[in-house]
């Protein structure tokens, strides 16, 4: 293993440190190497996966073959950040067990280093049990797109109090049964701050204010992949789908009006080559 990959540890210790981080998404090589060269320490293969490359409305038809796919590809094209596969709907509310085979899976055949489930209390077995095995979990609480029909929506959660306590004591159920990191996704800037004080391990926020330990985006948001949508917690910091837009009605226009490609792209050959090809046909 020539690679030397950011370890869990070190991720926990940024917090100890006071060291705040910055961790993205990517589904592909070309992002996964442009991510790594930029010092991400944690890029999540996130089950986003669905609406921002397979354009689905949500993020439940993402299956563990599509999340294990990515994976190995973001894998291939990164050396240095830690890789967390995002186990998708219903590959591990079932059982324990079930949770191990499909975080083993992302373990084996993708690659990754750790696997991130969406959930508190509820999965604090599953938790428990995947990390007793040696696969690292990040939690994710807040908004969890997998329960977006429960929730009515992708909407901000935690802001009365009986869901704010929830969210609370679903962050202590998961540190305590052993996840390394917590994305907190759409809650109260203040509520994060509250949470982050009150454990040991990294929060990475998303949409939770500027009191979290870390920060995660999803990298289409960051980049502008799309000109349609920025979500509100999202800044972009480059409009790539209007370059690419403009470049490829640039590339259309050059090759309908014949001025792509040229002699310069193309191969030479000796002119006694065709001179004799063409000899021969006359
Ligand atoms: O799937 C994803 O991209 C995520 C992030 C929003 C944290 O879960």
């Amino acid at each position: 293993m020539s690679e030397r990959r950011v370890t869990i540890e070190q991720i926990r210790k940024k917090k100890a440190n006071g060291e705040r981080f910055a961790a993205i998404t990517a589904y592909d090589v070309v992002t996964a190497r442009l991510v790594d060269e930029a010092g991400v320490p944690l890029i999540l293969v996130g089950d986003s996966l669905g609406m921002v490359v397979l354009g689905y409305d949500s993020t439940i038809p993402v299956t563990l073959d599509d999340i294990i796919h990515h994976t190995r590809a973001v894998v291939r094209g990164s050396q240095r950040a830690l890789i967390v596969a995002d186990l998708p709907f219903m590959t591990y509310h079932r059982s324990p067990e079930q949770a191990l085979e499909s975080a083993a899976r992302c373990l084996q055949e993708g690659g990754a280093q750790a696997v991130k489930l969406e959930g508190g209390k509820a999965v604090a077995g599953t938790v428990a049990r995947l990390t007793i095995a040696g696969i690292p979990v990040m939690g994710h609480l807040g908004l969890t797109p997998q329960s977006v029909h429960q929730l009515g929506g992708f909407k901000a959660q935690g802001k009365d109090i009986s869901r704010a306590r929830e969210l609370l004591e679903d962050a202590l159920a998961l540190e305590e049964a052993g996840a390394f990191a917590i994305v907190l996704e759409c809650v109260p800037s203040e509520l994060a701050r509250v949470i982050t004080e009150r454990l040991s391990i990294p929060t990475v926020g998303i949409g939770a204010g500027p009191h979290c330990d870390a920060e995660i985006q999803v990298v289409s948001d960051t980049l502008g992949w799309f000109s349609d949508f920025v979500p509100k917690h999202a800044k972009q910091y480059a409009r790539l789908a209007e370059d690419a837009a403009a470049a490829l009605s640039t590339y259309v226009r050059d090759v309908e009006a014949g001025v792509f490609p040229t002699e310069k792209e193309s191969v030479a050959v000796p002119e006694d080559v065709i001179r004799a090809l063409t000899e021969h046909d006359a």
